[in-house]
């Protein structure tokens, strides 16, 4: 076989006079005036051949008889373009080769899909042919961004003295978390692995190990119900350092991506260094542990002004401990009843009873509050939300938990239709001070709220057995255009403290020893104080691709079902292996 010379997608006009062998895929064929032109496609993009029965009647001949995607070799001079048929679209689109011979080196089979165009494909036809739908321009760049942005991130953290090591895939169960995968044992009969829903405590005892600094692009499994930005098997950039506080730990990731970003992608940060929202403020103010801050429209308190008010849906709510918050809509004062009730429906689809409205029309509030309330308080609550001629308020009355739920899917939703998420902004916040626990209502007792290592706030500690919702984590979120990007903490590091924490969990001394005996045993070692972090890597790709699914800078991704129809994964096994593996299936 002849070599390849030359790469589709980078001749340029600095290249005419060359001689080139190019090889790769027909994307386009096109014949006019007795010339063939063929878009000609390879990894690193398309350059225009020409071929002209005057120079080659055999190539011409195999450019006659070649369809879209089959395999050529080629032979040819790169020549500028006649003046007035460049194509400032194409980054080749000075130049064409001029093809003087040429070899189908393999036939293709007409694709299911256009692989030339980008238009919708329905999603199991593009992950059943995967390899072709990887072809296409967009995800091909999506897989080549990925590549590049992992590299510049591993190479920055190389130069800040952080070393990648790679921690086991067959672990142990944590339980606390999220549901692992298991892996039946071969040689244990009845006794199985896990496989890690993330490297936590390896990293944890490679600090234990004295290596300070390290770094892993880790694949991480959890067997949850899956999202847009949720797969069972995905990938972190997991960090861990020792002899930090939360302090050094936010501004080294914070440096990380302020160098980063701009190597790989052209999107603007919008706020530098990246803001800090407590997370009491950004369920307060965006109703969300995630808060989109690309856009303002913050969720406003009018508890205050309706706690007495003969309306009782909001007064009862807030004597039951409840409150009442609103959002200001924009000019959707005109909005009709349908509109309006499909404004509801986003907050009761999330949790709201009702959404009460007032819409600022010309004459006058309306809304079904002013048979209520007089014309002084209504006027009160509009300036609180600053309500203007031609907008709509939309206020929600219940427990916080579901004021926030509601009116944050609502803000997310207006932001959306008013095209205020600018898609070439990253807007990346930290969300700081998490409580350390949260209550599980289901199984009755407290849980971590990001896992069990970590650190109390050295201030709320005492609270852990007096007030333990009260007590704040040493846990910071980094989130980008309301999607959580990574979350991290620092860990407890003294045995005592962290046997403390399982106790407050419900876990008893024997179980805590059973489970994470090796830990509290490593932390007798003299365990350097640390802290680290996760990214969620195919969200900060998808974020950085402008994608609305990691689905889409994954090469070979499961369905939203946890499937891959490409190669019918997961599928039965037979008895025999199963009897090797001692275990049996149970028909459900
Ligand atoms: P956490 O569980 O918050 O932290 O995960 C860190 C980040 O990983 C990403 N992520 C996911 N991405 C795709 N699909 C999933 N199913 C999925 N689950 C999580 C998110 C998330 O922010 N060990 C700790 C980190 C630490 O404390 O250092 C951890 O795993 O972007
Ligand atoms: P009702 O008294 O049930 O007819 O409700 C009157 C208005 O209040 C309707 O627009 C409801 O959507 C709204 N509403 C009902 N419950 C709530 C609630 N918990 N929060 C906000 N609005 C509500």
């Amino acid at each position: 076989m002849q070599m390849k010379t030359a790469m589709c997608g980078e001749l340029r006009s600095t290249d005419i006079g060359r001689e080139v062998v190019l090889m790769g895929w027909v994307h386009r064929r096109r014949t006019h005036g007795g010339l063939i032109f063929v878009d000609f496609r390879d990894t690193s993009g398309i350059v225009q051949l020409v071929f002209n029965p005057e120079i080659s009647p055999s190539a011409h001949q195999v450019a006659d008889d070649a369809r879209v995607e089959y395999v050529l070799a080629v032979t040819g001079k790169v020549e500028a373009r006649p003046a007035g048929t460049e194509n400032p679209q194409l980054a080749t689109g000075d130049v064409e080769v001029l093809i003087e011979d040429a070899k189908v080196l393999n036939t293709a089979k007409t694709p299911p899909f256009y692989i030339n165009e980008d238009g919708e494909v329905d999603e199991f036809l593009r992950l059943r042919y995967r390899y072709l739908d990887l072809r296409r321009e967009r995800m091909h760049n999506n897989i080549l961004l990925r590549y590049r942005t992992t590299k510049a991130l591993c190479n920055w953290l190389d130069r800040q003295g952080f070393v990648e090591i790679d921690t086991p895939v067959l672990v142990n169960e944590t339980p606390g978390g999220a549901r692992e995968f298991l892996v039946p044992s071969r040689l244990h009969p009845g006794e199985f692995f896990a496989l890690p829903q993330s490297p936590q405590q390896f990293k944890q005892l490679l600090m234990v190990a004295g290596f300070e600094r390290y770094y892993q692009v880790a694949r991480c499994f959890r067997d949850e119900d899956l999202r847009a930005d949720r797969q069972p098997e995905f990938t972190q950039l997991d960090m861990e350092m020792s002899f930090v506080d939360v302090e050094q730990v936010l501004q080294l990731v914070e440096g990380m991506l302020i160098d980063t970003v701009p190597e790989v992608c052209g999107k603007r940060m919008l706020t530098i260094p990246f803001p800090r929202i407590t997370f009491e403020d950004a369920i307060n103010l965006y109703g969300s542990d995630k808060p989109d801050i690309r856009f303002g429209l913050l969720l406003t308190d009018i508890s205050d002004m309706v706690a007495e008010s003969k309306f009782q849906v909001f007064a009862s709510a807030i004597s039951e401990g409840g409150q009442v918050k609103g959002i200001r809509i924009p000019g959707a004062a005109s909005y009709t009843r349908r509109e309006i009730d499909e404004l509801g429906q986003i907050a009761t689809r999330n949790g709201a009873k009702g959404l009460l409205t007032m819409a600022l029309l010309p004459d006058g509030v309306k809304s079904p509050l002013t048979k209520f309330m007089d014309s002084t308080a209504v006027d009160a609550i509009v300036a609180r939300l600053d309500g203007k001629e031609g907008d709509l308020l939309a206020f929600v009355a219940d427990q916080p938990g579901v004021v926030a739920d509601g009116l944050g899917a609502l803000r997310l939703e207006i932001g959306q239709r008013l095209g205020l998420m600018d898609q070439d902004t990253l807007a990346f916040a930290w969300v700081i001070d998490a409580p350390l626990l949260e209550w599980n209502a289901e199984e009755g007792h407290w849980q971590a709220k990001h896992h069990q290592f970590t650190a109390p706030v050295e201030e709320d500690i005492p609270l852990l057995e007096t007030s333990p919702g009260a007590a704040r984590a040493k846990q910071y979120d980094i989130v980008c255009n309301g999607v959580e990007l990574g979350g991290g903490s620092i860990r407890i590091h003294r045995r005592e403290l962290q046997e403390r924490v399982f106790r407050v969990l419900g876990m008893s001394d024997e179980e805590a020893r059973r489970l994470f005996g090796h830990l509290l045993e490593a932390f007798e070692y003299g365990t350097p104080p640390h802290g680290g972090i996760a990214l969620g890597l195919d969200r900060f790709i998808m974020l950085l691709a402008g994608e609305d699914s990691i689905r889409s800078v994954i090469a070979f991704p499961k369905t939203q079902s946890a499937t891959c129809p490409l190669t019918g994964a997961p599928s039965p096994v037979g008895d025999n292996r199963l009897r090797e593996l001692h275990v049996k299936a149970i028909e459900s």
